[in-house]
């Protein structure tokens, strides 16, 4: 029996990543070297300066530790004013209606995401009610597959991690989801969330019985 769900946000409810993209893509520019929409995947589920540091790399800079916060404060920015403009069309197909049945069936849910700006894209989309508990990249200091964000949701809601499902895109969070002893349903490719427990290719249709391990 499940008791609860947890969603991550970017990728499962609504597709950040292009923003994401689209601001790092900038910053790069901005630097003097390209950044393909290919090199973006690797910054699936990746912290904000994590996610800095794999782009310096892939544009072979180094540069110090206040210049870095200074970019990452910059492409930040940028990021804010472009989901701004988010709305509730960028739900993704089934995720609401999907949430809205688990409720009905007294299923707990999360948020367990690694982004500083959940609550911002959570209000434009305007789904913060849909949430029991919402934990964030604000309220974390270990990043996934660190299994921290899911654990604090857990203990929120009051559930065992074993009665609780964790959906994610990335193949860092589906580690997260089992290092806290967590089913995971991965959304999307298996052959990028090899640990994931099932996949899905989206929420869409997807009934209860996907609950059932
Ligand atoms: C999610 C996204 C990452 C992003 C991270 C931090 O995990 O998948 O691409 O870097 O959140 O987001 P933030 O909004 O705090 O910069
Ligand atoms: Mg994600």
């Amino acid at each position: 029996n499940i008791d609860a769900c947890i969603f991550d946000l970017d990728g499962v409810i609504c597709d950040t990543a292009k923003y994401h993209y689209l601001a790092w893509k900038r910053l790069s520019n901005e630097l003097g070297f390209d950044f393909s929409i290919e090199d973006n995947e690797r910054l699936k589920g990746v912290s904000r300066m994590d996610s800095l540091n794999i782009l310096l790399e892939i544009g072979e800079k180094s540069l110090d530790e206040e210049t870095k916060l200074e970019l990452a404060a910059k492409k930040n920015s940028w990021y804010v004013e472009y989901i701004s403009v988010m709305k509730q069309d960028e739900i993704l197909p089934g995720v609401k209606d999907f949430i809205l049945n688990l409720k009905e069936n007294n299923i707990k849910i999360a948020l367990g995401s690694a982004s500083k700006n959940s609550m911002r894209i959570l209000k434009a989309l305007d789904i913060v009610d849909l949430f029991d508990c919402i934990v964030d990249g604000n309220r974390i200091t270990k990043a996934k597959p660190s299994p921290e964000v899911f654990l604090k949701g857990a203990e929120e809601l009051e559930v065992s991690p074993e009665k609780c499902v964790v959906f994610e895109d990335a193949a860092a969070g589906v580690e997260g989801a089992k290092n806290a002893n967590m089913f995971a349903i991965g959304v999307g490719d298996a052959s990028i969330l090899k640990k994931a427990d099932k996949i899905i290719s989206g929420f869409e249709n997807l009934t209860l019985e996907i609950l059932k391990f």
